[in-house]
């Protein structure tokens, strides 16, 4: 398990674009080497990266709470990575941005090597579809729809015919243990049962990355056992990339690398 402080971009791309990117970060890519191997460039192998990369959120009358304070940091592609830190240090935050789920006040963030801090919405939207899993730290699941529905919603919107959809969506199911449970509506479920559901619907459509905050809060020891290990069967067969945050140790000791946050900053482990 990698273990780290402030981790060194090893950016090497060449098919970054920028649009309308804060200029301190536009700067920082353009500065980028594209290295060339015979005539060819090399595409960069980091799946995710942040480049000094800030949040402030803004509430009230002028009061404003920096919740992440300049994070440099490269997820590899298919890697199995775990965020972990004391409340409020800016994880589920840091997940969000890296989600497309929200925007960054200062930094940048590439995707596949493509700058997309501040890409229109429906890019955006069309990204977080058909390449990111989330599952929310508070499962956001619909509340009119079944288990199975709810796994299936994300396949519809991508156009998955209905057969196919059912099908990955009931296996998925299986596989998370709530097979009896497929036709039940979240309020008639546990809050480890609709956690498992919310992850169900995040890997059913096998995206490139997914993203998890706290998924095993919920769960007893044994469950957020094998959710995790069903999480490293799909990293190891399908090279599904996942990033979690959680507070749980068994978590963190199956990580293949763990990056600690502290008020906002990566720090070394504590
Ligand atoms: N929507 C928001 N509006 C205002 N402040 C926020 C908002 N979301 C988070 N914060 C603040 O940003 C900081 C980081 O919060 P964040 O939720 O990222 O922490 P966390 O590490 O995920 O904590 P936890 O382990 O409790 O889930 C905290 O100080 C929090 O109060
Ligand atoms: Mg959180």
């Amino acid at each position: 398990m990698r273990c780290e402080a402030q981790p060194r971009s090893e950016a090497r791309r060449t098919d970054v674009y920028v649009e309308r990117a804060p200029e301190a970060a536009t700067k920082q890519i353009a500065k980028r080497e594209s290295p060339k191997v015979k005539g060819k460039s090399i595409v960069g192998m980091n799946l995710i990266e942040t480049i000094d990369l800030k949040k402030t959120y803004s509430t009230g009358k002028n009061i404003e709470t920096p919740a992440l304070r300049g994070i440099s940091l490269s997820i590899a592609d298919k890697d199995f990575v775990v965020l972990a830190g004391p409340s409020g240090s800016g994880k589920s935050t840091l997940l969000h941005l890296m989600g497309a789920l929200d925007t960054a006040t200062q930094g940048a963030i590439l995707f596949e090597g493509r700058d997309i801090t501040n890409i229109d919405i429906h890019k955006l939207t069309t990204l977080r579809l058909h390449k990111i899993g989330f599952v929310f730290q508070a499962y956001n699941l619909i509340s009119t729809l079944t288990a199975l529905e709810n796994v299936e919603y994300t396949m519809l919107l991508q156009g998955i015919n209905r057969r196919t959809r059912r099908k990955k969506s009931i296996d998925t199911l299986q596989r998370v243990g709530l097979d009896d449970l497929i036709h039940r509506f979240p309020q008639e479920m546990s809050g480890g049962q609709q956690q498992r559901v919310a992850v169900a619907r995040a890997i059913a459509a096998e995206p490139r990355v997914v993203m998890a905050d706290e998924p095993t809060a919920n769960l007893d020891s044994k469950t957020a056992e094998s959710l995790l290990e069903l999480m490293q069967e799909l990293n190891m067969e399908k090279g599904i990339t996942f990033i979690f945050s959680t507070h749980d140790p068994m978590i963190m000791n199956k990580a293949k690398r763990l990056i600690h946050l502290k008020d906002g900053k990566i720090t070394p482990a504590a």
